[in-house]
């Protein structure tokens, strides 16, 4: 079993907290630092969202929050979430310090090497690599990050959430010369779960998986209301498998542009898929394109419940 050193950007928000979740308890990840970033909601809340799900499941890693962004505003997002980002579950916990994202360079500067992993806009990896590109360049192995789509998107017809908040810095990002994996909303829509696949956090103990349950019970009624389906799309989740199952997924490398003029494109994600371009070097990213869907579901809730098995 592999151990990934990871540092994680998101906007906690539900499907944040159940990759979250899924990670802690697959015990394949460490978290070296976590940034609460503004997105499903504002950048102090998912800060708290990051520092109370930790506290929750007894663990005292490091977090920091975002800078205060103004978002174009995406009016469903308190049906998404909810108010408070996580489905109503928030308690104000401990006041454990959460420093600004500013003061994260400088927590890193002894690691030895680590992942990123991004699962909400990417604003805030985007500054701290333009303003620390040496710590960044030499330490960063690769970005995992859930954003864009081939096909469609959410937020617009055009754009998914995570690019159309901020297009400028996913291009960045995208033209860092990191090595990047990107998970579309095509692949992570394919993955859907219910509450009847999670119904067993209902019997545990554990406090936090009946307020995880909770949290699930909120996003699946956005679901039935917008999208149209009873059950709920995993697309942070998804992206976390591309970390710890890459096996379950097919990648192709293949240069991306996105759109950053204002319009009903905004925040679209062009992928060049022609065989013309297949030898580009420019903004050239590894892009998820199939995923074996069945095993990608049985790994997600079987290894949250074993998790949840052993903490009860
Ligand atoms: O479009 C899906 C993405 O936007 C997910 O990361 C979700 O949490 C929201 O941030
Ligand atoms: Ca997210």
């Amino acid at each position: 079993m592999n151990l990934h050193n990871v540092v994680w950007f998101g906007d906690p928000g539900i499907d944040d907290t159940i990759a979250v979740i899924y990670a802690i308890l697959s015990k394949e990840v460490n978290f070296l630092a976590s940034c609460g970033s503004s997105g499903n909601t504002s950048a102090r809340q998912s800060s708290l969202n990051f520092s109370f799900i930790f506290e929750e499941m007894g663990l005292d890693y490091s977090v920091f929050r975002g800078l205060p962004r103004k978002r174009r505003l995406v009016q469903l997002l308190k049906e998404v979430h909810g108010e408070d980002g996580i489905g109503g579950t928030y308690e104000r916990k401990s006041l454990r310090k959460i420093s600004s994202v500013m003061k994260m360079p400088e927590f890193l500067s002894g690691a030895r090497s680590f992942v990123l992993v991004n699962t909400g806009p990417f604003s805030d990896l985007a500054m701290l690599c333009e303003k620390f590109p040496s710590l960044f360049k030499s330490k960063v192995e690769r970005i995992v990050a859930m954003g864009g789509s081939r096909c469609g998107g959410n937020v617009t017809p055009s754009a998914e959430f995570n690019i159309y908040s901020d297009p400028i810095s996913a291009q960045r990002i995208i033209n860092s010369g990191i090595p990047v994996i990107l998970v579309p909303l095509d692949i992570t829509s394919r993955v859907t779960l219910t509450t009847e696949d999670f119904a067993w956090l209902q019997d545990k103990r554990f406090p936090f998986a009946g307020k995880l349950f909770k949290m699930i019970t909120y996003y699946q009624k956005f679901h039935e209301s917008y999208e149209g389906f009873s059950g709920f799309t995993a697309h942070d989740p998804v992206a976390l498998l591309a970390l710890l199952k890459p096996e379950l997924f097919r990648f192709t490398d293949v240069p991306v542009q996105v759109e950053k003029k204002r319009g009903i494109t905004f925040g679209h994600t062009a992928m060049d898929f022609r065989y013309r371009s297949r030898n580009s070097t420019h903004n050239q990213i590894s892009v998820a394109t199939d995923i074996d869907v069945e095993r990608a579901r049985d790994v997600l809730i079987n290894t949250i419940r074993r998790g949840f098995d052993l903490l009860d």
